[in-house]
């Protein structure tokens, strides 16, 4: 299957410092439309009918949240653009925002109306301070214009905080917090941002927004599968010959993706969906891509033949350990006991006792952490220990056998 763009249409085409380049290529007619001929609530009753879900990887129904929020009561709602991308092997909104910052705008102006928000944030990673400039000039060249009469559109940067992608966290990084994962419920859209009503979607998810109003329900539902409607920007790394993005129509293969694409070799597994997400051995690599399967935020990481299983998970976990808000004690000290383990298995120092240790661990800390981040970190252990088990016990074998002759010696 080869690369489908439609999302990604006006990228390295248009100028992303000319809005009339932008609007050469149908720009602003989707929110046109949608202010000129529809109801907020037929607004949203589109986005409910394309089935489109949100993209930043939980995959929530994006027409079904918005609906939330405009029922709500409240005299001010707010409208989040999560473009924080801290998720490990994600650069898909980058590449967006820095190639086409006007359909992201457009669709911001389109969810706006939709939930009746007046006022909306674009929550920037801190390492895309860079893209402040490019996307300024497109808030303010469509102001100028005249599109953004009914919203304010702000942004605030993050301060290089992976748990601040976590919408409760994010919201308390703007309200001027130290970010950390909120108690749940009241969810966002009834009492969000400084407790009012808030929508906080994913850079992708609103980029889909003009090309559903704009070609309708019904063509965007076509495409896909059952439950995962559209195309989705893959960000493509590792051992592969062309990383980069690739927007392909959700059902794809992974083979597709990676060795059709992406130009991978000896493949010996992929991650699917960023540092936390599945891992994929190579004899699934046929696996299709979506929500009923495997997905996230759409990061493709490839570790091929020369890599070490023990010392991938080891790193991956370091990461989680680092990036922990500390608020839960299951995260906080999960992810710290899995580093010591790991650590000990990926120098030679294991133990029998270690699998079951992490086993045991990763089920406390999914069914117990606060948020995302301790609820899925387990998953790369115990997706490992699933498909490549063997590599762990190995090692621990290789770790007892050592000692006993280190016991000889001595
Ligand atoms: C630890 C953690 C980090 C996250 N980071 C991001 C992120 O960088 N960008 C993003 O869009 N969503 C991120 N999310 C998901 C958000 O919490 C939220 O589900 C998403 O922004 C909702 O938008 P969507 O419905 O359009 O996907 C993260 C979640 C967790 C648990």
């Amino acid at each position: 299957m080869a690369e489908k763009r439609i999302l990604l249409k006006n990228c390295e085409v248009i100028d992303p410092r000319d809005i009339d380049t932008y609007l050469d290529r149908d720009g602003f007619k989707a929110l046109a439309k949608a202010r000129d001929e529809m109801t907020p609530e037929e607004t949203i009753g589109e986005v409910k009918t394309s089935g489109l879900r949100g993209r930043g990887g939980a995959g929530f129904p994006c027409g079904a949240k918005w609906e939330l929020a405009r029922k709500a009561q409240g005299d001010e709602k707010f409208l989040i653009c999560n473009a924080d991308e801290g998720e490990v092997g994600t650069f898909k909104d980058r590449y967006i925002m820095e190639n086409d910052p006007f359909t992201l705008v457009e669709g911001m102006g389109i969810a706006a109306y939709a939930i009746g928000a007046k006022t909306a944030y674009i929550y920037l990673r801190a390492e895309y301070h860079f893209l402040l400039d490019v996307l300024n000039s497109a808030i303010d060249q469509a102001k100028e214009k005249g599109f953004l009469e009914h919203l304010d559109i702000h942004i605030r940067e993050g301060a290089g905080s992976y748990i601040c992608g976590e919408e409760s966290a994010l919201m308390d990084s703007i309200e001027g917090k130290r970010g950390e994962a909120r108690f749940r419920p009241p969810f966002p859209p009834t009492r969000g941002l400084w407790g009012k009503p808030t929508i906080i979607n994913n850079v992708e998810t609103l980029m889909n927004i003009p090309q559903i109003i704009l070609n309708g329900a019904e063509w965007y539902s076509k495409l896909g599968t059952e439950q995962s409607k559209g195309t989705k920007v893959f960000s493509v790394s590792g051992d592969v010959e062309r990383p980069g993005i690739y927007e392909m129509v959700l059902g794809c293969e992974l083979k597709e993706l990676v060795i059709d694409l992406a130009g991978a070799k000896n493949v010996k597994m992929a991650q699917v969906g960023g540092a936390a997400g599945k891992v994929i051995p190579y004899s699934m690599i046929d696996i299709a891509l979506s929500y009923e399967t495997v997905l996230g935020s759409g990061a493709v990481t490839v570790l091929d033949e020369s890599r070490d299983t023990i010392d991938f998970v080891y790193r991956t976990m370091e990461f989680f350990a680092e990036e922990s808000c500390g608020k839960c004690a299951p995260c906080r000290e999960g992810t710290e006991v899995m580093v010591e383990i790991l650590g000990r298995l990926a120098v030679g120092d294991g133990a029998e006792e270690d699998i079951q240790a992490l086993e045991d661990l990763s089920n406390v800390m999914m069914l117990s952490s606060l948020c995302g981040l301790g609820q899925a970190a387990p998953i790369p252990v115990l997706d490992t220990l699933k498909h490549f088990r063997n590599d762990y016990e190995n090692r621990i074998s290789q770790s007892v056998f050592l000692r006993s002759l280190r016991g000889i010696n001595s």
